[in-house]
């Protein structure tokens, strides 16, 4: 029989990635909390008009990236429906806060979410068919503030104190606005006349995209594209009065918030939602998937798809990336335990080593239940096993046997300073909570 394997594009964490990941999302918890933000879980699938309206059909995640299948009707009376993998949580969030009406509430709604998402892309390093995002959106009616440049700077003042805290260094963010619907319209039409002279030498995705959306040349990678796009007429010079003003109050606020950015005119973002701000944070360290998050403001998201009027700004990280980002910078020290017990015992003498064994599991028990965490050994493995299996995964090792059972005083050595000593069973857990080497 054939090996089954984890498909394509998906994978397993495993221990000790997994701690990290913990670490992260607890990180990210801790500081949504102190933004007042509430944590919102949506469905992992659902209806695949709401990405084909939220997201845009000629978008790339629409129309080639979604899992996508017909399924069956339980009843004659009822249609297959449609249903799709969520690609991105933008589209859930919003479908979530029009059904249940959050916006009655007059309040600005600030949520965030932690989860998987699904892209049929073609994988590589940073770029996966199942991948994590740690996301969050404000959202709300006009009169709660939502179209506030505050609430954009106040976003990325957030992520850059996010990004800080989980000890990422070397971060970029690059900035632009894409304006209004109204502006991205007057653009599409500048660009689309700008490429009727140059169009024909480039790329055959940018031939098409002449033609259906302009806006999404500016995407192109293809490097003999590049300085073709570069002379390309600017998004900012065809924004309205309102939207370079909205855009000059977030960069101020900025400044004041002495959050540090780069102007790139050319990130209009790969999905239709987005309206004025866009952004992304990128890291040299991840190649060529580098933006390690991306988001903007999606002010007639929630009216696309049959909600009222409810402007928002937003952005999802890539949990994958960041924790590529801080295994590359080598701060995925694997946290240890506080204790391996090691029982000493004789293969040979199976009543002697069950009553050993039987020992450690007690004082194991004694230990965890005093806060500490602690790895048990048996009493079969030689004294060198112990040590070796001890130094892997623990901070320091607690010999029992026979004589430590009987006096209650406990042999106990720190791998940090090598120093061995006797210690009392009464003392044990507050030695063994403090850090190493101490
Ligand atoms: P996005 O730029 O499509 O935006 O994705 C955000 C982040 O998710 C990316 O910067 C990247 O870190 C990560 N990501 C995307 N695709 C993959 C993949 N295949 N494998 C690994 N990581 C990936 C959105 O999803 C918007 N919903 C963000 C947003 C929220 N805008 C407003 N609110």
């Amino acid at each position: 029989m054939s090996t089954l394997k984890a498909v394509r594009g998906t994978r397993d964490l495993l221990p000790p990635e997994t701690a990290l990941w913990n670490r992260i999302e607890a990180i990210a918890r801790e500081v949504f909390a102190r933004y007042n933000f509430g944590e919102i879980r949506t469905p992992i699938f659902e209806d695949t008009s709401l990405f084909a309206r939220g997201v845009g059909e000629e978008t790339d995640i629409v129309s080639k990236e979604m899992f996508t299948w017909e399924d069956r009707s339980r009843a004659q009376s009822e249609k297959n429906q449609s249903l799709t993998l969520r690609p991105e949580n933008t589209a859930g969030v919003v479908r979530a806060y029009i059904e249940h009406k959050l916006g009655e509430s007059g309040q600005l709604q600030k949520l965030f979410y932690i989860g998987p998402q699904f892209r049929r892309e073609r994988p590589q390093k940073g770029r996966y068919r199942q991948f994590s995002q740690i996301g969050a959106e404000v959202i709300g009616p006009p009169h709660a503030g939502s179209e506030s440049p505050l609430r954009d700077a106040e976003v990325l003042e957030m992520l850059a104190t996010l990004l800080d805290e989980l000890g990422i260094t070397g971060w970029t963010l690059e900035i632009n606005s894409v304006g209004s619907s109204a502006d991205r319209e007057r653009y599409n039409q500048t660009l689309r006349e700008a490429l009727v002279p140059v169009v024909g030498q480039m790329c055959e995705d940018c031939q098409r995209r002449a033609v259906t959306n302009p806006l999404r040349v500016l995407d192109c990678k293809v490097p003999e594209d590049q300085p073709i796009i570069d002379a390309l007429p600017k998004i900012v010079d065809s924004l309205d009065e309102d939207s370079k003003t909205h855009f000059a109050a977030v960069l101020a606020a900025l400044d004041a918030a002495e959050v540090p950015y780069t102007r790139n005119h050319r990130l209009v973002r790969g999905l239709d939602y987005y309206t004025r701000t866009t952004f992304e944070f990128t890291h040299g360290g991840l190649g060529a998937q580098n933006a390690l998050l991306g988001g903007g403001r999606y002010d007639g998201l929630s009216e696309a798809i049959g909600g009222p009027k409810a402007p928002g700004i937003g952005f999802a990280m890539g949990e994958d990336r960041l924790v590529l980002t801080l295994l590359a910078q080598q701060q995925a020290e694997p946290v240890k335990n506080d204790a391996y017990i090691a029982p000493l015992g004789d293969a040979k003498d199976q009543a002697a080593l069950a009553r050993m064994n039987a020992a450690a599991l007690a004082l194991a028990r004694e230990l965890r239940r005093a806060g500490l965490s602690v790895e048990l050994g048996d009493g079969s493995f030689r004294l060198k096993k112990s040590f070796e299996a001890a130094d892997k995964v623990a901070r320091r090792i607690v010999i029992l046997g026979e004589d430590e059972l009987a006096s209650g005083i406990l042999t106990v050595k720190d791998f940090a300073s090598g120093a061995q000593t006797k210690v009392p069973r009464a003392e044990l857990a507050a030695i063994l909570a403090r850090p190493a080497g101490a």
